[in-house]
This record gives structure tokens, sequence and C-alpha cells, in this order.
């Protein structure tokens, strides 16, 4: 870990506090009072408040002297737009003394932008990634916000981020500041095994390319060395979240194929729940890349290069490529192009993840996440998704937007990289 002059020899490593395991949900009445708040709004989305586990965890509170309102209008992949009309529910229906957010990525990611814009002033865009917006800071300390995940994939109930599509633009990009990430996640296996089976491929790959990107990411030595006020919350791969990554790439090996089959299998479901809180807090700080970089264009330009794309388990009102489905189409050819920076790492990932072969040279890990994708019926590649040859200027321009995630990759970027990928992508097997 000894790094040159100049070099960066610090990590830094952020987590909420966690309450893991069956049951979990049915305590978050207590938990809130210990914060000593009076009004909880829970959020949610319509697929979710349909289960009935939202109602649930809001009908706890009043034994508990708080009083708790549902807003379960958050939009599916969530916009600027929606982002909005959430926030404005609840400044209208305010002042809220904490948060809980129960639902997948969607919900978690709108309940954090809803805790930042009624608790600090300005617009939302005053806050979004430049150069899409003005990366401002915000000044004033968030509500408590209590993170019920029921998707197995995003993580979201750990980082420091939240995702958003600005429509106008064309483009997702995200709000990333430490004090976003939630003060408690709730993290009940038991309220995932209602989550369809195409959302369990979806987000089940988002949990593998977190594991992925972040144990290939940048090692932290390798960038310049930081002033305290210069640190950000992604800081490279480094020997903590190396051990999340491993962890939650052993967890897969044995339950993805059987969640996504065999949905009904509590086992599997919990294993899911750990491998994707686990990946969480490992790319939560050391972060994610390329792959992550070509989803957000990939999603972003759905609706009008592709809209006929309508995945099953997911609302069909609209063409969309769900987020953990745009990441893993170039998986396998980014991972291909990053073999050459750390070919070990590459290697024991693909036997992590497929423990029963022995592997060699820069195949070994496409053809690991191939062969995962086809049995979980994961479309392949780009083309099966409504892009052609004619698109990839475009998608590469929106990659290229994505400078903080590329920051992380093992090596350096350009234009030309970027597309030899996102061609090589439009078929994958
Ligand atoms: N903040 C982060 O760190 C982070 C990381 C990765 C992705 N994201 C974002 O998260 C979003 C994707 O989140 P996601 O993959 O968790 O899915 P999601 O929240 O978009 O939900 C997907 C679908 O599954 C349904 N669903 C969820 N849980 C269910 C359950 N238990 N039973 C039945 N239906 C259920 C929802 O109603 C919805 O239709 C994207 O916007 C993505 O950009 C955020
Ligand atoms: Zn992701």
């Amino acid at each position: 870990m000894s790094a040159p002059a100049g070099s960066e020899s610090v990590f830094t490593y952020g987590a909420p506090g966690l309450k893991f395991g069956t049951g979990a949900s049915d305590e978050i009445g207590y938990d809130l009072s210990q914060y000593a708040v009076k009004r909880v709004l829970v959020l949610t989305d319509p697929g979710v408040a349909a289960t009935g586990h939202p109602r649930r965890v809001a009908d706890q509170m009043a034994r508990f002297g708080i009083e708790a309102g549902v807003f379960d209008q958050v939009q599916v992949e969530p916009t600027d737009a929606s982002f909005t009309a959430a926030i404005d529910y609840a400044r209208q229906t305010g002042p809220w003394d904490a948060y809980v957010a129960v639902g997948g990525g969607s919900t978690i990611d709108t309940a954090k932008a809803v805790n930042l814009m009624t608790t600090n002033d300005g617009e939302l865009m005053d806050y979004v990634n430049a150069p899409v917006g003005k990366a401002r800071a915000p000044r004033n300390p968030l509500k408590p916000l209590v993170a019920v995940p029921t998707t197995t994939g995003t993580g979201a109930e750990s980082t420091t981020i939240c995702v958003l599509d600005v429509l106008a633009l064309k483009v997702k990009t995200g709000i990333s500041h430490a004090r976003l990430r939630p003060t408690l996640a709730v993290v009940d296996p038991a309220l995932t095994m209602s989550q369809p089976a195409g959302v369990t491929a979806a987000a089940g790959m988002d949990i593998l390319c977190h594991a992925l990107e972040s144990y290939t990411a940048r090692p932290f030595t390798a960038y310049p060395r930081k002033a305290p006020e210069q640190r950000v919350p992604y800081c490279g791969a480094n020997p903590i979240s190396d051990l999340w990554s491993e962890q939650a790439m052993t967890l897969l090996s044995t339950s993805f194929r059987r969640a996504v089959h065999h949905g009904d299998d509590p086992a599997a479901r919990e294993q899911m729940a750990l491998a994707a809180t686990m990946a969480g807090l490992g790319f939560g700080n050391a972060g994610v890349h390329i792959p992550h970089a070509n989803a957000y264009p990939i999603a972003g330009r759905v609706a009008e290069t592709c809209p006929d794309f309508h995945p099953d388990g997911y609302p069909d009102h609209e063409a969309m490529v769900p987020h953990g489905m745009a990441v893993s189409l170039t998986a396998p050819e980014a991972f291909r192009w990053t073999f050459a920076s750390s070919p070990e790492r590459h290697l024991r990932a693909a036997s992590l993840l497929a423990p029963d072969h022995s592997y060699d040279g820069p195949d070994a890990l496409p053809s690991v996440l191939a062969d995962l994708m086809r049995d979980i019926a994961i479309p392949n590649g780009l083309g099966a998704v409504g892009y052609g040859e004619g698109d990839v200027d475009d998608l590469v321009a929106g990659t290229m937007q994505q400078q903080r995630l590329l920051a992380t990759a093992p090596r350096e970027v350009t234009e030309e990289d970027a597309a030899g990928i996102l061609e090589r992508s439009l078929e994958l097997w």
C-alpha cells in the first residue's frame, strides 16, 4: 500500500447505520422514535405501494406518537420532473421531521432529493453534478432518512448519490454529496420476495457491476494526493471496498440464477439482499466506472431511439432500459478492455462468479458474464434493445460527459475507446 511521492496514501470509508434481516422492517417505528421526530413522510412508487409494505411501515408510527404520511407517486427511473413533483408534495404537506423510503433505487433516490430540497434553498439543478448542473454543496444538514430497499440491486440505501434523468438534455446524471447518505439502512429480505423476475435480473446485474467495477477501479494510490477539502466519496479501489466486492461476487455465484428462476426461495432472496448491501458498501466508497458511464446515455436516450422497448416486470406505459440492464449491456466488452490494467483481478472475479472452471486471458470474465446474462434473459446487447451502429456517436458523447465516473476507470478512456466498447456491445453472443 505504500505510494510513490505525490500519490494518494489515504482512503476513506463511509456507511449508514444498518439493520439487516427478516423482520427488520417491523422495527422502523421504534427506530424513528429514537430521533424524537413527530411527523414522518413515507415515500414509495405505485408498484411497491401495491405490495402493502409501505402502508405497513407507516402504520407502525402511531404507536410511538409519530404522525405518518404516504407519498406513493415516485416515478420508476426518476426524472428532474418527477423529483420536482415529489419535492413540491413534501413542501406543501410539510414540514416533515424525517423521511422513510420504501422501494427500489428509484424511491430511495427520490427521497434523498426530497430531503435535500426541503432542508436547503435554491433549485434542484443547483445541486446536480457539473457540467449538467452547478454541483452546489448543501449548506444545511438534512433530516433523518431511513432507506428500506425492496429490490436487490442498487445499494442506494448506503450511497451518497441520487440519480435522475434530465429530460430536456436527454441525459442521466446525479447529485452527489456525503450529506445525501441515508441515516439508517433497513434491509429486510422478506420485502424483496415479490420482485418480478425481470426486476430481479436487471437489479442483480446492477449488484454484479457495482462489485466488478469497484474491484477493477483505479486504485486509490494511483490518484494524486488530495487536500482534505478535495476528498470525494468515491476514492478508488481500496482494501475495504475489495472485501465487500469479493464477498458480493461469492454470494451472487450461488444465489443469482436461483433468485431469478425461483423467486420464492427465501435463502436465495436473502443472499441477494446481502450481496446488494455489500456491493453498495463497496462501490459507495470506491466508485464505479465504464459500464455505469455508458449506462447513463443508454438509459437517457431510450425514449427517442428505442420507443418500442418495454422490459418485462417494469411499468409498461413508457419505453425504458432499466438501470441494471443498461449497465450490464456494455459490461462484458468494458471488462475485456480493462483486462490489461489488472489481469489478476479480472481472473479472480471470474473464478469467484463461476468457481468450477479455470480461467486465463481477457475473454474469461466477458464469457462468464455473457453466460449469466443469457441464463437470466438479459437482452443480447445494445442491438436487442433497439440501438444500432448509427447511434454510437450519440452514445459516446453521453458517455464522455460522465467524467466523474470515467475518472475511476483503471485506464484513461478516449472517445475512440468508448466507441469501440459500445460498437462491440451491439451484439454480445
Ligand atoms: N443512488 C444510487 O447509489 C444508485 C445506484 C444504482 C442505481 N440507482 C438508480 O436506481 C434506480 C433503479 O432502482 P432499482 O433497480 O432498485 O428498481 P426501481 O426502484 O426502479 O424499481 C423497479 C420496478 O420494480 C418494482 N418493485 C420494486 N420492488 C418491488 C417488490 N419488492 N415487489 C414488487 N415490485 C417491486 C417497482 O415498482 C418498479 O416497477 C435507477 O433510477 C438507477 O439510476 C441509484
Ligand atoms: Zn448501478
